[in-house]
């Protein structure tokens, strides 16, 4: 990837994620725990979003009621103009399977694929043909560095290696939207920088839209955006200029 800097003409942009006033809550009475307290959150198609907060805040909650994976006890989240709230279970599996590309912080590949066949599962789901199949993959493959070892088992990978094939998977059907719960977590300082200007280049050059939760102040860093939650609250939302691409 190359770091020319992009013209930063204006673009009215949609609203691929919006929560108003959402609660989330779990278990009844004095033992209830609420995860997410009133938030109100807009993600504009084009942004890469850190969502950032100390373990509990309510980060992987947030991300999985965007995913559709939970509901919330109060509130809407509309995902690509849809209120969530009104899908039928087979409109969140197509929400899902077509306008969602998921990153988790363990990878979850499927251990018995290979490189190539990971990053190919979504487009199966799709039923795509075999030869844009294909195509896809292999340029996804190829954006993500990862040209060469697609008939790697996961096994015969390294963790930023894998990572790397869990967001080819989550991009090759490009997505609306991508998200990641902490994608950076299990692997060391280096790697999770190089993992993040991966992020940050495929958002510049490829307009893929992020919403990725993080701890790490280091990562935080190359967010043009930081939401940080704090006890299930929107503490502080800030939109900063956009850090330097870092040479890896
Ligand atoms: N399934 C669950 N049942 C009960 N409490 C939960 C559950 N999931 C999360 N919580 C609680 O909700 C709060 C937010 O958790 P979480 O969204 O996982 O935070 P983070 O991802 O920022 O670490 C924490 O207090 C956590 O213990
Ligand atoms: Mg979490």
């Amino acid at each position: 990837m190359n770091a020319t800097p992009k013209n930063p003409t204006p673009v009215p942009r949609a609203e691929i994620v919006k929560l108003e006033g959402v609660g989330r809550s779990y278990g009844a009475g004095d033992l209830s725990v609420h995860a997410l307290r009133g938030v109100d959150l807009a993600v504009r198609s084009g942004e890469l979003a850190a969502l950032a907060g100390p373990s509990g805040s309510g980060k992987s909650t947030l991300l999985n009621l965007v995913a559709v994976l939970d509901r919330p006890t109060v509130g809407r989240v509309v995902v690509d103009g849809v209120d969530t709230g009104t899908l039928s279970p087979a409109g969140t599996s197509r929400l899902r399977r077509d306008r969602i590309g998921f990153v988790f912080q363990t990878y979850n590949l499927i251990p018995v694929l290979t490189a190539f066949e990971n990053a190919e599962y979504v487009l199966m789901l799709q039923g795509r043909p075999a030869a844009e199949r294909r195509e896809r993959v292999m340029a996804v493959l190829e954006v993500v560095g990862l040209a060469g070892l697609e008939r790697r088992f996961p096994r015969e990978l390294s963790g930023g290696q894998q990572q790397r094939v869990a967001i080819a998977r989550a991009i090759a059907a490009e997505p609306a939207l991508v998200l990641a719960d902490e994608p950076t977590a299990n692997l060391d300082t280096r790697t999770a920088g190089a993992l993040l200007d991966l992020m940050v280049g495929l958002n510049e050059d490829k307009g893929v839209t992020f919403l990725f939760s993080t701890h790490d102040p280091e990562v935080m860093s190359r967010a043009r955006r930081v939401v940080r939650l704090r006890d299930g609250v929107v503490e502080a939302d800030e939109v900063r200029a956009p850090a330097a691409r870092a040479r890896s």
